[in-house]
């Protein structure tokens, strides 16, 4: 019987759009997953979005649409980007599915059956963004975690007993140190739970966007006990069918990034120990993907989608790119013209060059049927490469089981390398030329070592770049790569007189243009996603009349009426106003912008969101005075680049004729997010 294999993602939040830090995660699940099925493994590869909670009822309030229709539209957007990218994912959980809900209320019933459930009261500081009740003294302090400002709630809840499973936590993480990967992070998760741990409130009442609670429906489920559910609900856990649960759990793999590490390594184990559950075999968190050296995010605005890069370099491109460049666990920068670099050198020069060279030799010396070597022509050069392609399989493998995917990489690139110096040295073309019998018997020895070795690298290579490979193997006339069986990989499999298909490059060279038109299109994007996303401005289009610009004057610019509209004396209707979604921000970060002496760049919280504003009040403010200073923002301005900044938002000041800047405030305190009307 073959072995079972479960690895899944995080459930990505629906308030954003997908960015390659979400597809990152997701790549390297879908390479594992396809690694695992080329082994022969039975596997199942989760992901899914996580859709409650008042995060999400807020940005869809802020959208104009229910939370369900807004919901279904960016969980959908989602899934069509996995599908683009072909990625092999064998369930989509939703959190708003029925059978989660089912699911969820069957693991809350056993749960409280067992004992660990009990009623109490919470007043204190709850921050929304982290959905996360904290640490923090007073109205408005920040949060520990993420510095923005928390609310005050009094609330009556269930409580989830998680100080009873200190020491059991602790014996799970000394027993098994593979449980958490990698250490560092282990060693987080052992000093916090060290450190003593408190009952988790595991119920809201004052939202309803959520699953309700089993005979108490006043109360819904507190999201991240939603949420991490998902892993056992889409197996059918609590369904009348869990076929699937009996098969596949416990998951071998919850593949999660650094900051939710908490949540999979504490509370989740923790519900599974309550309930009685096998828990998962291991947890992998891996780092953040960088852009411009901070976290990519859509708070910062500072993200990149994968449509441009795949449009432009093909998803293989990406794939490699993020797992050669980035090593697995720690940050790693994207830059575009990084992504173009590796691609010429390690694809378009590297395995590209190196599968055409060798299969057009092939057909134009030997009609296109891989030769047998000669016996008589085997040098220590042709040695060499079945050493290096041997210890390439070996090797691949190991680092591989480690989660060292850019070391795996490397050594199947040095077969590479080796290989194209092998064929230098050992000069096919002039071979050919000879033409007697002995020069033949060495041709064909060079071209089918070559051969043999390209094999080994593309096989090595499938579940990085499924597209690219797979197109070479068919090139070499070996069929769909998918039905071949890794485990059994091994030197001399490549049947002698082979046919070879027709010859096609894989990774043609990218110009200097390859950057631009990533950058464009990147740029297009965030103003079309900017258009879709969760703000009032989906409704409206900014006229090209109102001014884009870092300061909006004290009287507003509003967009031009349409003429039968227009009331008289060029004044405005009601209507005109209501579409500039004015709305108090405070000021979290302030930051001068290296040369521009004029421009800061700002993060205003929104309530429901920290965004990244550039504002051009530098000669009025120094960045530190703006620090917690509440302000007033256009919150629903197409954004837009200054400086290679992104700019989601104006903020409104008073700007006197040839006198600098005032910023609009108040008099008296106003909560963060209101709306001016
Ligand atoms: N919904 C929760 C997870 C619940 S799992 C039971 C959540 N969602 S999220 O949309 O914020 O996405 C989290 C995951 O997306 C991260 O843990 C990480 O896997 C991935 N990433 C999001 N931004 C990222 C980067 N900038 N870099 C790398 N990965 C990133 O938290």
């Amino acid at each position: 019987m073959s072995k079972t294999f479960y690895i899944t993602t995080p459930i990505y939040y629906v308030n954003a759009h997908p960015h390659i830090g979400h597809t990152y995660t997701t790549i390297v699940c879908d390479m594992m997953a396809r690694r695992h099925r080329m082994l022969g493994d039975d596997t199942c590869f989760l992901t899914g979005t996580d859709e409650h909670g008042q995060k999400i009822e807020r940005a869809a309030q802020a959208a104009g649409k229910t939370p369900q229709q807004f919901t279904d539209e960016i969980s959908a957007e989602f899934r069509a980007l996995w599908d683009r990218m072909g990625l092999t994912y064998d369930d989509f959980i939703r959190t708003t599915s029925e059978r989660h809900k089912q699911g969820v209320q069957a693991l809350w019933r056993k749960l409280r059956d067992n004992g660990y459930i009990y009623k109490g009261t919470y007043t204190g500081q709850y921050c929304v963004s982290d959905e996360l009740y904290v640490d923090a003294v007073g109205p408005g302090a920040p949060c520990p975690d993420c510095g923005r400002p928390t609310e005050t709630v009094h609330e009556e809840n269930y409580y989830f007993k998680l100080s009873a499973f200190q020491d059991q936590l602790i014996r799970l993480y000394t027993e098994q140190p593979d449980f958490i990967r990698p250490e560092t992070r282990r060693n987080e998760v052992l000093s916090f739970v060290r450190s003593g741990l408190r009952d988790l409130s595991i119920s809201r009442s004052t939202f309803t966007w959520g699953i309700p609670v089993p005979d108490d429906p006043k109360h819904v489920v507190y999201v991240w006990l939603d949420a991490l559910a998902n892993y056992i609900t889409a197996l059918g856990y609590g369904s009348a069918d869990a076929s699937k649960f009996d098969k596949y759990w416990p998951a071998d793999v919850h593949m999660i990034g650094k900051e939710i590490v908490r949540f999979h390594c504490v509370y989740w184990p923790a519900f599974l120990l309550a309930a009685g559950l096998p828990l998962p075999k291991g947890i992998t968190a891996h780092g953040w993907l960088l852009f411009e050296e901070s976290k990519m995010s859509k708070s910062r605005g500072n993200v990149v989608r994968a449509g441009s890069i795949i449009d432009v370099l093909g998803s293989d491109a990406l794939r490699y790119f993020l797992l050669r460049e980035v090593v697995f666990g720690q940050d790693g920068s994207f830059s575009f013209d990084a992504l173009v670099q590796r691609y010429n050198s390690d694809l378009a020069n590297g395995l590209g060059n190196l599968a055409s060279r060798t299969l057009t030799m092939i057909t134009r010396y030997f009609k296109g049927e891989v030769p047998y070597p000669s016996n008589a022509a085997h040098t220590p050069a042709d040695a060499a490469i079945v050493d290096s392609a041997k210890k390439a399989i070996a090797d691949f493998a190991t680092l591989f089981d480690q989660f060292q995917f850019s070391r795996a990489l490397e050594t199947a690139w040095a077969l590479v390398a080796a290989v194209d110096k092998y064929i230098v040295e050992n000069e096919p073309w002039a071979l050919d030329e000879k033409k007697d019998e002995e020069s033949r018997g060495r041709l064909a020895t060079v071209l089918y070592t070559s051969a043999e070795a390209l094999r080994i690298v593309t096989a090595l290579a499938y579940p990085v770049m499924p597209d690219a490979t797979a197109r070479i193997w068919s090139q070499m006339g070996l069929g769909d790569i998918t039905k071949f069986d890794l485990a059994e990989l091994h030197w001399g499999q490549l049947p002698l007189g082979t046919r070879l298909s027709e010859v096609q490059a894989v990774f043609p060279r990218a110009d200097k243009s390859a950057v631009e038109r990533m950058q464009k299109m990147e740029e297009q994007t965030a103003i079309v996603g900017a258009e879709a996303s969760p703000s009032p401005s989906s409704e409206v289009r900014q006229p090209a009349s109102v001014p884009a610009g870092p300061i909006a004057p004290a009287k507003l610019a509003v967009p031009t009426p349409k003429p039968a509209a227009t009331p008289p004396d060029g004044k405005i209707s009601i209507d005109d106003f209501a579409k500039v979604e004015l709305r108090v921000a405070q000021v979290k970060s302030a930051e001068r912008v290296k040369g521009a002496d004029k421009l800061l760049r700002l993060e205003v919280d929104l309530g429901t969101e920290v965004r990244q504003l550039v504002a051009g009040i530098a000669e009025a403010y120094a960045p530190e005075a703006l620090i917690g200073r509440k302000v007033v923002i256009v919150a629903n301005l197409a954004p837009r680049k200054l400086r290679g900044l992104e700019s989601n938002g104006m903020i409104v000041a008073a700007s006197p004729e040839g006198g600098k800047p005032v910023l609009a405030g108040f008099l008296e305190d106003v909560p963060v997010g209101t709306r001016l009307k």
